[in-house]
């Protein structure tokens, strides 16, 4: 019998990473998680104890050496493990370029030696934050502006990828994803994405914190449809491509407010300064990716959003934040972001 193909996924604990397993696993693939769980968790790999096919290495990228047995004959890799948050990168720029630049550098070395027989594609989750303040849509060709280090770390790391590429050879594609949501999104940690803000405020039945007017829009895709892409990009012959993954269909602030049972009129809605050095609106050009891979969203906001609501209860314990709360972890973002 053909012995499977084996694919490591980086980060595989985390959010987006753990659906890619969960795709892969079910195309019949062996699968290796590589995570810290620093921001992943592992009840996101719970469903997956008894399967034969999974095996999860708990170990930090930055530590990862070049003849690491984890990438032992491997064929496919997806490069997921990264710190995410936005807002704390400011506070701890050697931690983001550490991880998201150096250890990058790791994994593409692991994959480089693991994989020198075996290595079909390695596929790394680039951000939209690479764009900063961009003209929209945003096609994958326009300039870069990273405004802060997490957009700047993303984006060197996407340079190290490409690099390989063309230095070593590697098969490589990196997707830049513009605002991924749906279940498994992470529940704790720093204030962030907005999604956990919101859902540990309805349940609390304490006012919706919103940034700027609500009007600023976010390009938002279910995260489903972003594993289905990297499985695409990763099978599709073009090599050393850059794509755009969005839904091509902004929604607003307000809109998700709605969509939560809120209401402006009703009070149920506080409105807090807005970030500098944050778009107004993020919106990708999919172009690219539809007419090379044949690639597009199949689950639509509202279904994702109400998908999310059946789970709400898993936001019981995240942190619980406030006009004050957000004032304070977020003034270092706005001493040094503020140029004005
Ligand atoms: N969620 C989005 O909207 C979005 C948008 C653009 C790019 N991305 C990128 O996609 C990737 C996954 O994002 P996510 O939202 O699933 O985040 P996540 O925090 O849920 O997943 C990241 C995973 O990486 C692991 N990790 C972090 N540092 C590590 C280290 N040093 N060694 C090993 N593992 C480590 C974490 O434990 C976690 O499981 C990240 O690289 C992120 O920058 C995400």
């Amino acid at each position: 019998m053909q012995a499977k193909s084996i694919a490591v996924v980086t980060g595989g604990a985390g959010f987006i990473g753990s659906h890619m397993v969960d795709r892969l696993l079910r195309e019949g693939y062996t699968v290796r998680v590589v995570d810290n769980l620093t921001g992943g968790r592992l009840s996101n790999l719970a469903h997956l104890e008894r399967t034969a096919d999974f095996s999860l290495e708990e170990c930090d990228i930055r530590d990862l050496s070049p003849d690491s047995s984890v990438f032992s004959d491997v064929s496919y890799v997806f490069h997921f493990a990264g710190i995410g948050d936005i807002v704390p990168s400011i506070e701890q720029p050697i931690d983001y370029m550490a991880t998201n630049v150096q250890g990058t550098v790791r994994v593409l070395e692991a994959a480089r030696h693991g994989g020198r027989a075996t290595l079909k594609r390695f596929v790394y989750a680039a951000s939209s934050s690479c764009y900063g303040l961009a003209e929209t849509p945003t096609r994958e060709d326009y300039p870069m502006q990273p405004q802060y280090p997490y957009a700047l770390s993303k984006y060197q790391g996407e340079q190290v990828v490409l690099h390989w590429g063309q230095v070593y050879d590697m098969p490589v594609n990196s997707m830049r994803i513009f605002n991924a949501y749906g279940p498994r999104v992470r529940t704790t940690g720093a204030y962030g994405a907005v999604f956990g803000v919101f859902f540990r405020q309805k349940l609390a039945g304490k006012p919706y914190t919103v940034v700027g007017d609500g009007t600023q829009t976010r390009d938002f895709i279910y995260v489903t449809d972003v594993a289905e892409a990297f499985f695409l990009a990763a099978h599709h012959p073009h090599l050393g491509e850059i794509y755009n993954i969005g839904a091509d269909k902004p929604q607003s602030v307000l809109h998700l407010v709605e969509l939560l049972g809120g209401s402006v009129a009703n009070g149920d809605v506080v409105f807090l300064p807005k970030r500098p050095g944050e778009p107004d609106c993020t919106w990708a050009n999919t172009e690219k990716i539809t007419r090379l891979l044949g690639w597009k969203p199949s689950v639509d906001f509202k279904t994702g959003v109400s998908i999310m609501l059946q789970d709400i209860d898993k936001w019981q314990d995240a942190p619980l934040w406030d006009a004050d709360s957000i004032a304070k972890a977020t003034a270092t973002w706005f001493r040094h972001m503020d140029k004005k």
